[in-house]
């Protein structure tokens, strides 16, 4: 393990530990949909390997989900290979991973550019951090979810399917994600893999992507966390699915504060 790295391994409350957790490794757990993520398998016993590259918001993040559960938080770049094989040992001491969600990503550019001009370097920082990265720590977790029969998430988008101006980097790179989670479906019998568009959230990411554009309307991450836990309860055949039409309906910010 490297020494940039931070590792915090704490026991949830009493009784909610039994030493037979399920382990799911997160990627960009330090906020959004992956910290929204990580708090609800935390509620559900989930042991978590979670990481970032700003270790001042993952600590923060761990420091909360450690009260829930046992957390071991790596800082980090997904695409460092050092640091998967860090967060693949991690799972590993923990008894094994039974979910990988490949959460963390790049938009590649703020302000977004067109493909007329978008600068090369951004573009394979984008396909490196969005498909290059999740596959393999897919490569390196793929025994540990094949022995407990887990899942595979890679997080997906609207902007994989849908033409958007100024989304052609990122787009292409979800498209690219989803078409390599469709394979990989294919090649992995034993495991599911899903590729999932969360929808529009309110995320740090979502204001990247509209510099200065209020986006308090959108609806919180958490509102969609109960379509990955349906995922997970259900055991939905592989595929790609689309978080609004698990949860039923698009809820708003103002929803989830009375929820
Ligand atoms: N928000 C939306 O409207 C929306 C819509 C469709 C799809 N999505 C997808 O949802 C997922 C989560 O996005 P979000 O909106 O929740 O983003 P976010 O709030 O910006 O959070 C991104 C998380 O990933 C981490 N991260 C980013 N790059 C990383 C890297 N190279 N290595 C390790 N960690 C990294 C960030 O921490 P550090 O910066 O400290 O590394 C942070 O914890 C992404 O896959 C995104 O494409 C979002």
């Amino acid at each position: 393990m490297n020494t940039t790295t931070k590792q915090t391994e704490t026991a949830g409350p009493a009784g909610a530990w039994n030493g037979s957790n399920p382990v799911a490794v997160i990627t960009g757990a330090s906020q959004g949909l992956g910290l929204a993520l990580a708090r609800g398998l935390a509620e559900r016993g989930w042991s978590l390997v979670i990481d970032a590259r700003t270790p001042e918001r993952l600590a923060a993040a761990d420091y909360e989900l450690s009260k829930l559960t046992t957390v071991v938080a790596l800082a980090g770049d997904v695409t460092d290979e050092a640091h998967r094989a860090d967060l693949t040992e991690a799972a590993s001491n923990l008894g094994g991973a039974s979910l990988l969600v490949n959460n963390a990503s790049s938009l590649g550019a703020s302000p977004m550019p067109t493909l007329a001009g978008f600068p090369l370097d951004a573009l394979v920082e984008t396909f490196a951090v969005n498909v290059v990265a999740p596959l393999a720590l897919a490569q390196l977790l793929l025994p540990q979810l094949r022995e407990h029969g887990g899942e595979l998430v890679n997080i997906s988008s609207d902007a994989a399917v849908e033409p958007y101006e100024g989304w052609g980097g990122y787009g292409a790179s979800k498209a690219a994600l989803d078409h390599a989670s469709a394979i990989l479906a294919l090649e992995e019998t034993t495991i599911r893999v899903w590729a999932v568009d969360p929808g529009d959230l309110q995320t740090q990411m979502h204001q990247d992507a509209f510099p200065g554009e209020d986006i308090s309307g959108l609806p919180l991450p958490q509102t969609v966390v109960p379509a990955f836990l349906r995922l997970l309860d259900e055991r939905r055949p592989s595929g790609r699915y689309q978080a609004l039409d698990l949860v039923g309906s698009r809820r708003t910010a103002a929803d989830a504060e009375v929820a």
